[in-house]
């Protein structure tokens, strides 16, 4: 049980029942000095309905109070405070985590609610960039949860499939593609055709007339076009789930922007109707002064659509689809204006899930100083990134632990892990630099790192030869073992908190805090000496390995059982 519902309770009974538990929980306060207790009931705010005064109040309640479930309980002017009985307090915890087990934490402030989140989302026929990368993994934490709190996710990968960029790449293909090489390496040659088209172009403008009759043809359904289009789009796929599979993320639905396309006219019938529209030099628009904002391009002067106008259709659509409870978009920062002005096109239509439309902001990504891009130079892929991370926890492995026997799956959910704790452990707003070297020890702030307390907390667990753990008649009682019990009780409102605020960091910081206390402990204690305390201690290492797990696992972070 909650402590502030120990002590809640407690109350209830003590005044007859006057107050019910619900009420008297959000009154209930955590002193500054713990010598005011571990909890405080301010009684001021019966005085009133007693007739007495508060100081009164206090005394006659520690009067009647049960004072069995705690240390003592006191009261201090208008205040009646609780001092936990640590011994009870931490069987308590402990119990609640290994009866719960991976489900300890898990609440249903969401009512089973969908959630949609719009998230990884990379265009077609280009590498999946850092900032995709960032996307796909804050995008896939937030998820784990928003399911931790009752909701149901849904992740969109809302491709950008669809564009005059394919009218281009179908020119280029034609003039020098190779099916095999296409085949072969996807993504490097189809931007290899792109890269040449625009090279080509400046000396032969007459391609871009070319290329805009192909995009016309893709858009009237031409079979040849449509044909291309369409492998393109499946080879990137193909490309992309790599990488996916890499970091295992999956997604619910596929509906990139192309999915939009017969919904379009449905959006400016929808517009129109509701005298949204004006013409501005040709284009149409929405305007939003009244919300201090520039006007929405709905279409171009010669009727085409625009990125807004298919994501005006993908929130109508997710809102007949799911009514979702929210509309997340995972998104760098640099969109959050474009997002603002989304958000009040759709307040404008009045869409039901306006107002709980969420842009999820986040800052720039670089590797070792160097940014990511396609069209510079030299790229660094996202593959690349992932192997090389691999590359070093393979050779920290076998050093550390030659003798492990599945080495290479280790080395890359080790590998893995850390990038994806390096990015998940800042709050999601900050720009970061990754330093692969920096992210992958396993002391210091890293997912290594985690990871690791909870392989040594397993093999504690191996070599004690149990399997189940329990918690009777505790008797721990020294500091650090406090310090965990106190973390453990935290992990709940760290997945509310993590879930209000969309920020994986949350979790991701709490796993080290955790991580931390269980290695000094660790270091103090000898876990399996045979005294009458060796359960109870036990129990509390199998509590510190199922939060670690769980807290990885709402990471996306793997958790290997030995390393
Ligand atoms: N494809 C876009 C990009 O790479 C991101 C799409 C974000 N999602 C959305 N619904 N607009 O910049």
């Amino acid at each position: 049980m909650e402590n502030k519902e120990l002590v809640a309770k407690a109350l209830s009974n003590a005044l007859d029942g006057t107050l019910n538990v619900e009420d008297i929980i959000n009154k209930i306060e955590r002193p500054k000095d713990s010598k005011m207790g571990d909890l405080a009931f301010p009684t001021f705010i019966l005085a009133k309905k007693f007739r007495k005064a508060p100081q009164q109040i206090a005394s006659d309640i520690v009067e009647k109070i049960d004072q069995n479930d705690f240390d003592h309980v006191e009261a201090a002017g208008p205040y009646v405070n609780f001092f936990l009985d640590k011994a009870k307090y931490s069987e308590n915890v402990i119990a609640n985590v290994l009866s719960q087990a991976s489900n300890y934490g898990q609440n249903n402030d969401g009512n089973g609610g969908n959630v949609t989140i719009d998230m990884s989302s990379p265009n077609i026929a280009k590498p999946i960039s850092m900032g995709h990368l960032r996307s796909t993994v804050i995008g896939n934490s937030v998820a784990n949860i928003l399911s931790k709190n009752g909701y149901k996710p849904i992740k969109d990968n809302h491709l950008g499939d669809w564009g005059t960029q394919f009218g281009k790449l179908i020119t280029a293909y034609l003039m020098w593609g190779n099916e095999e090489d296409v085949k072969k390496d996807p993504i490097n040659n189809l931007v290899k055709y792109y890269v040449k088209f625009h090279k080509v172009d400046k000396e032969k403008p007459e391609l871009d007339d070319v290329a805009r009759d192909w995009f016309r043809k893709l858009e009237n359904g031409d079979e040849e076009a449509t044909k291309l289009w369409k492998w393109f789009r499946e080879v990137s796929i193909e490309a992309f789930e790599k990488i996916y599979d890499k970091l295992g993320v999956s997604f619910d639905t596929y509906n990139g922007e192309a999915f939009y396309n017969d919904k379009l006219q449905g959006v400016v019938d929808d517009l129109d109707k509701k005298g949204l529209l004006t013409k501005s030099q040709g284009a149409t628009i929405v305007d939003l002064d009244k919300y201090n904002l520039n006007p929405a391009l709905i279409l171009k002067s010669d009727g085409a659509s625009l990125y807004i106008t298919r994501d005006i259709a993908t929130a109508m659509y997710r809102d007949e689809t799911y009514h979702p409870a929210m509309n997340l978009y995972v998104v760098g920062s640099e969109q959050t204006y474009y997002f603002k002005q989304l958000k009040a096109v759709l307040t404008e239509m009045g869409i039901p899930s306006a107002k709980d439309l969420h842009h999820i902001p986040f800052g720039l990504i670089t590797v070792n100083g160097k940014k990511l891009s396609t069209r510079s130079g030299r790229i660094i892929l996202l593959d690349e990134v992932l192997d090389d991370s691999i590359e070093i926890a393979k050779k920290q492995i076998a050093e550390k632990n030659p003798d492990l026997p599945n080495k290479d799956e280790v080395a890359k959910e080790v590998g893995v892990g850390a990038i994806v704790f390096g990015d998940l452990q800042n709050e999601k707003i900050n720009n970061i630099d990754f330093n692969l070297e920096d992210q992958l020890r396993f002391e210091g702030e890293t997912g290594p790192y985690v990871q690791y307390a909870r392989a040594r907390a397993e093999s504690i667990l191996r070599k004690s030869g149990k399997t189940e753990f329990s918690i009777s008649d505790n008797k721990l009682n020294d500091a650090e073992s406090w310090n965990i019990v106190k973390l453990l009780n935290d992990f709940p409102q760290m997945v509310k908190l993590a879930c209000s605020e969309f920020e994986p960091s949350v979790i991701a910081k709490y796993s080290l805090r955790l991580a931390k206390a269980f290695n000094k402990y660790y270091a103090h204690t000898k876990i399996l000496d045979d005294d009458d305390e060796k359960d109870a201690r036990l129990a509390l290492v199998k509590s510190v390995s199922i939060v670690l797990k769980e807290s990885l696992r709402i990471l996306g972070v793997k958790s290997p059982e030995e390393m």
